[in-house]
């Protein structure tokens, strides 16, 4: 959603900001704007619009913008519609912000500070601005507005401050939305996202909430609300400097396709011993697996999805209780939960709004908790008891891919940790499963060799108005991920469908020429998925078949066939993940669109 950026240095702001912005771009947007001191004129010019931050180069390119001290920001529409006068920033007085999160307070705000009829926007954020101003002309003093001023504000934000007669400082202050920030020899910079800091080092913060951070040219200061100064706590980035940047690919989600193998690999990486799952390094004692008695998987679409998988594996190889839960529904559902619960909450991005709310609701009922998340020193990470990050890199186009692969990659070493741990398998069983899970980045790669092949097969798709998936066991639940990839990027209504369930109702919707993808890659239950996939095929329904290559027989070869290539059935979710992935990107290529920038999603969603 939102994308914030402030730069504070030596170099000229604008083409920083712009930048930045066109980075951030991925998160999902409507306007962009950004605001620069004048220190000339000891006042901050403000240049907005709605569109996209290219529509924003263009305002500012008949402009003589000659300053080394901004803020910008690109806009999700959330209170009021998408024009130029509610793109941010917005000013009121002395004083002009950028924000990411919702002052759920402002109309109480509008009244109380009798704000009717002075405000320019139908933002929330605009109130905000009108709050701290009312606090700046009463103490003068750009601390203590927004202490007072941030006392008054309910909601979620991540406010970045100019003062229009403090030329040379930015100031920011947050809760829940994060705010990460840096000091490199460019100058200080802020960002909601590190891909925007990236380039630029591969040291940051992240800004503590409640914590007020004043961005010098030279220096970063950062202060609590009663007024005691604070040091930075730096983490280290461990993305390369270009893993940002398309490197040669039309799309970020063909590259981040693509680079699946690695990202596996980086994931898996030192977290056996001996042939053993191991999270030493992780600092993650046995006791959280020992202790638990139940399981409950918190996250949203494609995180979630990869609990589904998660959930089929705890059910076959530990027999124990597991709940996958939609991280929106979770606190109204009355889940169960005790100290006895082990809450595993999975995000990319790990500031969803609602995994986060999840996570602490579950903490607040006594659940222990880890995470699995991407971006390092995330809110979720931060809440949790435990971490395990997944080493993907940057995830960039809004249809999660990589970052599906190496959350199972994790799931599976838990599943044979807690499995050996807990006297399942023994030390055998686990070194097959180890050896097994270690070659699925070779047999993805041999996906992605053939994927010339799945892009004829996507051609079959593209005029489809509806679709529907079918598989049955693992094969069921990565289907449902697969749906919601052709959703997302493609715009084509696809349902997935356990095969089994088509006969008690949506088997009616099969006519002439509805195309169906079926995915066969589960032994025991291929004769029943094989009577599943004629059933369809006789009511007219045009098959197009992933099958995993050891299934492969004479009848088969009368659908459009895609084989897998083969690995114990528990693994080949990956290769069919990764064949419907492909599947996704090619239709929605073909179709012209922008794949990465589907219509009204954004990348990271942090609102409820
Ligand atoms: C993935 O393709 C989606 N865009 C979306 O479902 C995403 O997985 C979801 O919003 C959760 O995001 P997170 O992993 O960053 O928490």
């Amino acid at each position: 959603m939102c994308g914030i950026i402030g730069y504070n240095g030596k170099k000229q702001v604008e083409p920083i900001i712009i930048d930045a912005l066109t980075t951030l771009e991925y998160r999902g947007y409507d306007s962009a704007g950004m605001a620069v001191t004048n220190a000339k004129l000891n006042r901050t010019d403000v240049y907005k619009c709605a569109g996209r931050v290219k529509d924003l180069e263009k305002v500012c390119e008949s402009k003589t913008i000659d300053s080394t001290c901004g803020i910008g920001h690109t806009r999700w529409a959330t209170h009021g519609g998408v024009c130029d006068a509610n793109a941010h920033p917005h000013s009121q007085g002395n004083v002009t912000v950028v924000h990411n999160g919702i002052i759920e307070n402002y109309k109480d705000l509008i009244d109380e500070f009798n704000l009717e009829g002075s405000l320019k926007s139908e933002t929330d954020t605009e109130v905000a601005a009108a709050v701290l101003n009312y606090y700046y002309n009463e103490t003068h003093d750009p601390k203590k507005a927004i202490t007072k001023a941030v006392k008054r504000l309910r909601g979620t934000f991540a406010l970045v401050i100019m003062f229009a007669d403090i030329p040379d400082v930015i100031y920011s202050i947050r809760n829940v939305s994060p705010i990460v920030a840096t000091l490199s020899e460019e100058g200080a910079m802020l960002a909601s996202d590190l891909t925007a800091l990236c380039r630029f080092t591969d040291q940051y913060f992240v800004v503590p909430e409640y914590t007020i951070v004043e961005l010098h040219k030279d220096s970063i200061a950062m202060w609590t609300l009663d007024g005691k100064e604070m040091q930075p706590e730096y983490l280290t980035m461990s993305w390369e400097k270009n893993s940002a940047e398309k490197n040669g690919y039309p799309f970020y989600m063909e590259k981040e396709i693509m680079e699946q193998p690695k990202a596996i690999r980086d994931t898996i990486a030192g977290r056996t011993k001996s042939g053993i799952p191991n999270f030493e390094a992780d600092q993650i004692p046995d006791s959280l697996f020992t202790e638990c008695e139940r399981i409950c998987v918190v996250a949203c679409g494609t995180a979630m999805h990869a609990g589904l998988v998660f959930q089929s594996l705890v059910k076959t190889r530990l027999n124990m209780h597991i709940e996958v839960e939609l991280a929106s529904e979770f606190m109204y559902s009355d889940p169960v939960i005790d100290e006895k619960t082990l809450v595993i909450a999975v995000s990319q991005s790990g500031e969803t709004i609602d995994t986060l709310e999840a996570l602490k609701y579950a903490r607040r009922k006594g659940a222990k908790s880890l995470a699995i998340i991407n971006v390092k020193g995330s809110s979720i990470a931060r809440e949790s008891d435990y971490v395990l990050y997944t080493n993907a890199g940057p995830e960039i186009a809004v249809a999660s891919t990589k970052a599906y692969t190496t959350q199972l990659s994790i799931f599976y070493l838990l599943v044979y940790k807690m499995a050996h741990i807990r006297g399942i398998m023994n030390d055998d069983e686990v070194r097959e499963c180890i050896r097994n899970l270690k070659r699925v980045p070779e047999v993805i790669g041999s996906v992605l060799d053939e994927k010339n092949a799945i892009h004829v097969i996507a051609r079959g798709v593209l005029e489809a108005k509806d679709l529907f998936m079918i598989g049955r066991g693992l094969d069921y639940s990565i289907l449902q991920e697969g749906s919601l990839k052709l959703k997302e990027v493609s715009y084509i209504h696809s349902e997935a469908y356990a095969s089994g369930e088509l006969k008690h109702g949506p088997i009616a919707l099969i006519t002439d020429n509805t195309p169906v993808v079926a995915v066969v890659t589960q032994t025991r239950l291929m004769s029943k998925e094989l009577s599943n996939i004629r059933e369809v095929k006789s009511r007219g329904a045009q098959i197009a078949l992933f099958i995993k290559a050891d299934l492969m027989q004479q009848s088969t070869r009368e659908f459009d066939t895609f084989v897998l290539p083969n690995l114990p059935d528990e693994l080949m979710v990956f290769p069919a993940s990764v064949a419907l992935q492909l599947l996704a990107y090619y239709v929605s290529s073909d179709k012209g669109f922008d794949v990465d920038k589907p219509r009204n999603l954004a990348k990271v969603v942090t609102v409820e």
